[in-house]
């Protein structure tokens, strides 16, 4: 141990006072925030930077030779750089800004989808991706005659790898593209299984990594992907900064997506030459204050350390998984070996928009429908659940106060 540098002890309480809202009350009951998997709070850190950013260091980036706008681009190409540390990608440059998962998910269906794909070409996604990464290639089908294949889930809940394989035997396929955690299951899918059977068969593999870099240490190399997206709001970040990381040489070879300003090295009337990776990618005024804001969000969790935050995770998930799983009439969605902190889940004697309706009275805030993922839902034969999910912010005895509220809630509805 001699020389090692240990992470501080994860104290949740410490952690909870950087979260200005997370002190809120809900009519007159402590706010027990249960959504983060749609979006999540944000840390004073994030915060603060913003608005000092904002006060002190804004302006258009990449355009001016004055100071302020010198200051704002160092401010957004330090995000850069610290998204490539994030990710441990081999290279800043592929490192592309969005304003989300899903615009990160619709830049390589147009560009890569319709740039290097040709019709007869297969993608393969899975039955578990939300809608943002499925419509984008349901639109590639329907515009460039590209086939659109789907692997199953198990009644368990995992990513059904044999019938990943089935799917890619005739080697047509050349992109998958899967999700990394799911939204609904919480399943973490074998990402460097999937990596090395979809090169076997000459695929690529995009991973949406929407749920997952929240809640582990993602390493694209170690992964094995070709293309990884996140987003910055269920980072603790803002809203309107996602992330697409791509191989270089992927890059390299993709149109450019969107025209505009900063997107070309030369334009004439007639004619334009695109500028190099990454701003190839990125025409027009980026989200320059967002990812600043999401510079501080990964500063934030990495000072506590993401190991850290899985281990609080994982803890988070075996307390909930027996809890939630003894309360008569409550079912549980998936039960995948290797999963997060999201559970959706029904409740026999109720819909789930009123279960959620009433939780929200007892100030837990949970999400119900179908959670952008219609099809999982049909696939588990269920209309709609209510989701849990959480934070490193979360604590045990939030899951053990819904626990209670779902107990008094079947009462109620019976
Ligand atoms: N995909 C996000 C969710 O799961 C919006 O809630």
């Amino acid at each position: 141990m001699d020389g090692a540098v240990l992470a501080p002890a994860f104290d949740v309480e410490r952690i909870r006072r950087d979260f200005p809202i997370l002190s809120q009350t809900v009519r007159g009951k402590p706010l027990v925030f249960l959504d983060s998997g749609a979006s999540a709070q944000k840390p004073r850190a994030v915060i603060d930077t913003m608005v000092r950013t904002m006060e002190t260091a804004y302006a258009n980036v990449h355009r001016g030779a004055y100071h302020l706008s010198e200051l704002a681009t160092a401010g957004h190409e330090a995000a850069r750089a610290a998204v490539a540390r994030f990710l441990n990608a081999a290279d800043e440059r592929e490192i592309v800004f969005t304003s989300s998962s899903t615009a990160a998910i619709n830049l390589v269906a147009h560009s890569y989808g319709r740039g290097v794909l040709k019709a007869g070409d297969a993608v393969l996604i899975s039955e578990m991706e939300h809608h943002a990464n499925l419509v984008p290639w349901q639109m590639l089908r329907d515009a460039h005659g590209v086939e659109l294949r789907i692997a199953a889930v198990t009644d368990t809940g995992e990513l059904d790898l044999a019938d990943v394989e089935a799917k890619l035997a005739d080697g047509k396929v050349r992109l998958v593209a899967i999700t990394h955690m799911s939204n609904v299951l919480g399943t973490v899918i074998p990402a460097g299984p999937l990596a090395t059977l979809a090169h076997a068969h000459g695929a690529k593999l995009l991973l949406d990594g929407s749920q997952a870099a929240v809640h582990r240490r993602v390493d694209v190399q170690a992964l094995g992907c070709d293309f990884y997206v996140f987003t910055g709001h269920k980072l603790y970040g803002p809203t309107g900064i996602g992330v697409l990381w791509g191989r270089m040489e992927l890059l390299e070879r993709m149109p450019p997506f969107m025209g505009g300003g900063d997107m070309i090295s030369e334009v004439s009337l007639e004619r334009f030459l695109p500028a190099p990776v990454p701003a190839k990618f990125e025409a027009g005024t980026p989200p320059i204050i967002e990812a600043i804001g999401l510079h501080a969000a990964i500063d934030y969790v990495e000072a506590i350390g993401m190991p850290a935050i899985e281990a609080h995770e994982r803890a988070l998930v075996d307390h909930a998984m027996a809890k939630l799983s003894a309360i008569e009439g409550v079912t549980l969605l998936g039960h995948a070996q290797d999963r997060g902190g999201v559970f959706a889940f029904t409740l026999d004697v109720a819909h789930a928009h009123d279960l959620a309706t009433l939780l929200d009275r007892t100030g837990i805030a949970v999400r119900s429908g179908r959670h952008c993922a219609e099809p999982l839902h049909a696939r588990f034969n269920v209309e709609s659940t209510c989701r849990a999910s959480f934070g490193l912010y979360t604590t045990k005895e939030e899951v053990d106060y819904l626990a209670e509220a779902l107990v008094k809630a079947r009462e109620f509805f019976s």
